[in-house]
């Protein structure tokens, strides 16, 4: 009907307005007591860890464990706050007017939450957090990486509070498990590698999730894809293309395809398969699943291969994949090129062209025996579109290419570039200059689709403004 596939998509008849849905207001679980203290600015010195030490273990002396883990999160720290005046009232000690606050904080952090790092997972601007070791906590804030001056006490410490984040979702790690992913409990994902792997410490990263995720408008204001490129994508989540969003780590893939996902029509039954759960879609007929990893035995694993093939029969209309890593490509495809149109997913790699070769090597490793040119057909009739994200040397995100795939010429799979981003160098201060271009294609593939759902007027025109360059900029708004 609309080019490549044979089966008609589903949908809603006529033309339907594109409207932006309502932010997402659904109150999200936050169960880290979130401490409201200002990141310490300053290296903590012996006398304080002796000090804190000290106090600590008169605390852990005398506090009823029981009694703490029943009351709430501000109750036990008034608890143990009281109980640290007493215990510095009794034992005459000298805590330093300036170090009471840090003292109680952190105290209260040991006992009850994640430590040292409260202060930083309270913080909604930190994207990731590194810790490599006791002594070395990294994150990273807008794209940069930047060393922190938070610090564990050894790295006994550390291993405990890796210990705490793992055990709620009833792992362990120590020296016979050492690898363990897991998440915290308002979805930011954690990964673990202790000793002996790791070999200068336990080291664990966190991948904060965002309760505020960016939105395509977002996107344009930081300059990561111009009004027009906005349009066109909006176009193409609302008229089910279907689409791969292809790029490196961290480079927005999985922001990008949250935002793509609210374009979709409300109506539609969308199925969505991840690692761990990040995509908040809007739309009230969702259904999500999440892989398992493998117990401490080694059993129950539930791979992305598993949820992909169990979703076929949950008869989805679109299937969202967050992250495309293996054999359930094939799978995925499979249900593209039979009217699971606007099904779509990420992959790891470079470039468009790189992301049609990741997904040829995928299928032919998952030892599906198929001729190159049958499988290249299967990928070329079922990937509409291929959005390219990448992560600049100064920290910024941008989208570098909305490609089309068009078909094949022999045995080689055709292509064509919507929109590409040009870089032109660098300023002074390492800002990348660059220039977001449309490619000029008069017509894209995905042409009847959108004239099928009202659309096309509204492609030509973003389409058109993009060619006329900054002097068209604007006439859309
Ligand atoms: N266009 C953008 N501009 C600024 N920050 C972004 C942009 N896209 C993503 N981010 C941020 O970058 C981090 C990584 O994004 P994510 O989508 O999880 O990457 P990926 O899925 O490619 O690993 C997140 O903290 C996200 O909020
Ligand atoms: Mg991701």
């Amino acid at each position: 009907m609309f080019g490549k596939r044979k089966q008609p998509f589903g949908g809603n008849d006529g033309p339907l307005k594109l409207v932006e849905p309502a932010p997402h207001t659904t109150a999200q679980t936050v169960a880290m007591a979130s401490s409201n203290a200002p990141e310490r600015t300053g290296p903590e010195d012996d006398d304080y860890y002796a000090l804190k030490a000290q106090v600590m273990s008169a605390v852990l002396e005398t506090i009823d464990i029981v009694k703490l883990s029943d009351m709430d999160a501000v109750q036990a720290r008034e608890e143990i706050q009281a109980l640290i005046s007493d215990i510095a009232a009794a034992q005459k000690l000298k805590i330093p007017l300036a170090a009471q606050e840090d003292l109680y904080r952190d105290i209260c952090n040991d006992m009850l939450g994640y430590g040292p790092l409260e202060p930083l997972l309270a913080r909604d601007d930190i994207s990731d957090i590194m810790v490599n070791g006791a002594r070395r906590v990294f994150i990273e804030v807008d794209g940069k990486v930047q060393q922190t001056s938070v610090r564990f006490k050894d790295n006994s410490q550390l291993l405990n509070i890796c210990q705490r984040i793992v055990s709620q979702v009833g792992r362990r790690v120590d020296e016979s498990s050492p690898i363990c992913d897991a998440r915290l409990m308002d979805g930011s994902r954690v990964n673990v590698i202790a000793p002996p792997l790791a070999i200068d410490g336990p080291s664990l990263t966190i991948r904060k999730f965002k309760r505020e995720k960016l939105t395509l408008d977002k996107l344009v204001s930081f300059g990561s894809i111009t009004f027009e490129g906005a349009e066109v994508l909006k176009i193409i989540g609302r008229v089910r293309c279907n689409v791969i969003i292809s790029g490196g780590t961290g480079s927005g893939k999985t922001t990008l395809l949250n935002t793509l996902t609210r374009f979709i029509d409300h109506e539609e039954r969308i199925v969505t398969c991840e690692d761990s759960a990040e995509l908040q879609l809007q739309q009230p007929h969702v259904v999500r699943l999440e892989t398992r990893p493998p117990n401490l035995e080694g059993q129950g694993e539930i791979t992305m291969y598993n949820l992909v093939r169990n979703c076929l029969r949950m008869r989805p209309e679109r299937i969202i994949v967050g992250e495309v890593r293996g054999p359930e490509v094939f799978d995925l495809l499979q249900a593209m090129n039979t009217g699971h149109d606007g099904s779509m997913g990420t992959i790891h790699s470079n470039s468009p062209r790189d992301c049609l070769k990741r997904m040829e090597s995928m299928i032919a490793m998952s030892g599906y025996n198929l001729p190159a040119t049958t499988v290249r057909e299967m990928i070329a009739g079922a990937v509409d579109v291929i959005i390219q994200a990448a992560r600049m040397r100064d920290g910024s995100r941008k989208i570098t290419h909305i490609t089309e795939v068009t078909g094949m010429e022999g045995d080689v799979i055709t292509t064509q570039d919507l929109f590409v981003y040009d870089i032109e160098g660098e300023d002074a201060s390492g800002k990348v200059i660059g220039r977001h271009k449309s490619t000029g294609i008069g017509r894209p593939n995905f042409y009847d689709r959108a004239r099928y759902y009202g659309e096309e007027r509204r492609l030509m025109q973003a389409l058109e403004a993009a060619h006329a360059g900054p002097a068209g900029f604007g006439k859309l708004g």
